[in-house]
């Protein structure tokens, strides 16, 4: 044994010598399908050329920006290779149909590197790769000294597993603010996610600016509810996005090819809402007469479904079709308890004269509304899976977060839906043992829990598997106040669902994903990425 480990040692020396360099195994996250190691590495110098034609400048201009800092090159284009120069070249091939839209191979010979994709997320995704062959020190933000630029050998050919690999913030329970979100955001992208879902309203505050109500994010972002229901945790309970906001974030979003995708709560978790508008809520009239600091227990968080709160909902939804280019728009639609509509004199009224035999179906009813208002303008409604309840309205897309039975349900109904379960994506539960970690809302997500999961059960037919569009984690907010905190939730279980939402199923081997991460977390650490270290 001892003699067979000191020639392989002796073995990967020679080896080493003879490729002149020794730049280290690929550690890439998330696992590309094909990663083929050939011997030697390309040296990154102030010499190498960065070729790219047409739509993919825009591609070569972000690998360039991404460059400059560490090394201190200020690296040049050109539209054309000259010769046998050491070049890194982009390159577009609409001919490449079986890369998809996001995937891309990654050539790397001593030479030069050559990125191909089809479509311009393709290259995106092949600098994020490359991003991971250089060594840790690539991601600082100041010149890295006595660093050789080495990338090693490699033939990667890698395409997603789904196309919704998301993540949910949560600044309505704790507000954060733009640049946090940036930063959030160009972490996702080195992990090749492409759906953010930002969760703008609940009881606890609405933080994104209506024009057409302004004192929504005015007052309704004003709630001290964290401070007095945990005690006080941090200075950023406050605050709303402007529309300005808003589009910078989209824009910057779209720029690393994640989609921003609003979620408006309705008709449960609209507390705020109903603060500010009580005419809104079940008994608007006492209400309405509390002073507003008052009002913030008593709104039970639910709207009543009047054809007021339809149409007051119909236009904050096209306030946020006109800043989300986003297909999906979320309604929520989680957590309503039906029994105060059902309890509700003027509600049974409602639901005799719509002829619906209960709260759920009033429930469904008002969904639906939504649905039929969103398809007006080509989106999709998705909601949490309470949705199914009282019957799914037929544009819905499900977010399946009370375990997998209402995915299943929606998926072999033919219905989209995206995997979101408790049990493997929620990051605000624990970690790790409660003693030992911050506090949090409950619960036990350890990472190889989250590595472990498969987002398409066995229970789904094989012909509605093409329903689940992917997998999302959660970072819920009520005990998240800080943008470190977040990053400790996050990563690095936020790697490992990047991996369940990106690599094909027979690649994934825990094992093997720790010793990546291992490397991985060099990088985020370089970054400046405050991640719960490995047990
Ligand atoms: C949820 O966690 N209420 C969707």
């Amino acid at each position: 044994m001892r003699l067979g480990a000191a020639l392989l040692v002796a073995g990967v020396v020679v080896l080493g010598l003879a490729a002149g360099v020794d730049a280290g195994e690929p550690s890439v996250i998330p696992q590309p399908v094909s990663v083929q190691r050939r011997e030697g590495a390309f040296r990154l110098t102030p010499q190498t050329r960065i070729v790219a034609r047409g739509p993919a400048w825009a591609e070569a201009s972000k690998l360039i920006d991404f460059l400059t800092p560490a090394t201190g090159f200020v690296l040049r284009g050109a539209t054309s290779r000259q010769g046998d120069e050491p070049a890194i070249e982009l390159t577009l091939d609409r001919n490449l149909s079986d890369l998809g839209d996001e995937g891309y191979t990654l050539d790397v010979t001593r030479g030069g590197i050559t990125i191909a994709a089809r479509r311009p997320p393709g290259l995106f995704y092949g600098i994020q790769t490359l991003r991971q062959l250089l060594p840790a020190a690539i991601f600082s933000k100041a010149k890295a000294d006595d660093v050789t630029w080495d990338v090693p050998c490699v033939y990667i050919t890698d395409t997603p597993r789904f196309q919704w690999r998301g993540l949910l913030l949560d600044p309505a329970r704790h507000f954060i603010s733009v640049p946090d979100v940036k930063r959030f955001i160009d972490v996702m992208a080195l992990h090749k996610f492409n759906h953010l879902q930002v969760h703008l309203t609940d009881n606890e505050g609405w933080r994104i600016e209506i024009r057409k109500y302004p004192q929504l994010a005015q007052l309704g972002s004003q709630m001290d509810w964290n401070l007095r229901r945990r005690g006080g945790t941090g200075p950023r309970r406050f605050g709303f996005y402007t529309q300005e906001d808003i589009r910078e974030l989209v824009r910057y979003a779209a720029e690393r090819y994640i989609t921003i995708v609003p979620e408006i709560e309705m008709p449960f978790h609209t507390g705020a809402a109903i603060v500010v508008h009580p005419e809104l809520g079940i008994t608007p009239g006492p209400l309405g007469a509390l002073p507003l600091e008052q009002r913030w227990y008593k709104t039970r968080g639910l709207i009543a479904p009047r054809p007021r709160a339809v149409a007051f909902f119909q236009d904050v939804l096209t306030e946020v079709m006109e800043l989300f280019p986003s297909a999906h728009i979320h309604i929520g639609g989680d957590e309503a308890n039906t029994e105060h509509w059902a309890n509700d004199p003027e509600m049974q009224e409602q639901m005799k004269r719509l002829e619906l035999a209960d709260a759920h179906e009033l429930h469904s009813w008002f969904i639906a509304r939504m649905d039929v208002f969103l398809a007006q303008y080509e989106r999709r409604l998705v909601g949490w899976d309470e949705i199914l309840q009282g019957g799914l309205a037929p544009g819905a897309t499900v977010m399946s977060w009370r375990g997998e039975q209402g995915g299943i349900a929606a998926a072999n109904a033919g219905h989209d839906v995206v995997m979101a379960p408790t049990s493997h994506t929620y990051f605000d539960y624990y970690q790790g043992p409660p003693e030992s970690e911050p506090l949090a809302i409950g619960g036990n997500l350890p990472l190889a829990r989250v590595y472990s999961y498969d987002p398409i059960p066995e229970a789904i037919a094989a012909e509605n598997a093409r329903h689940v569009l992917g997998v999302q984690g959660q970072l819920w907010g009520e005990y998240i106040a800080t943008a470190e905190h977040l990053d400790y939730m996050a990563y690095p279980r936020a790697a490992a669902l990047a991996e369940v939402g990106w690599s094909p199923r027979e690649r994934k081997d825990y094992d093997d994903f720790v010793g990546r991460l291992e490397r991985h977390l060099q990088r985020l650490k370089t970054i400046g990425v405050h991640f719960r270290a490995l047990d």
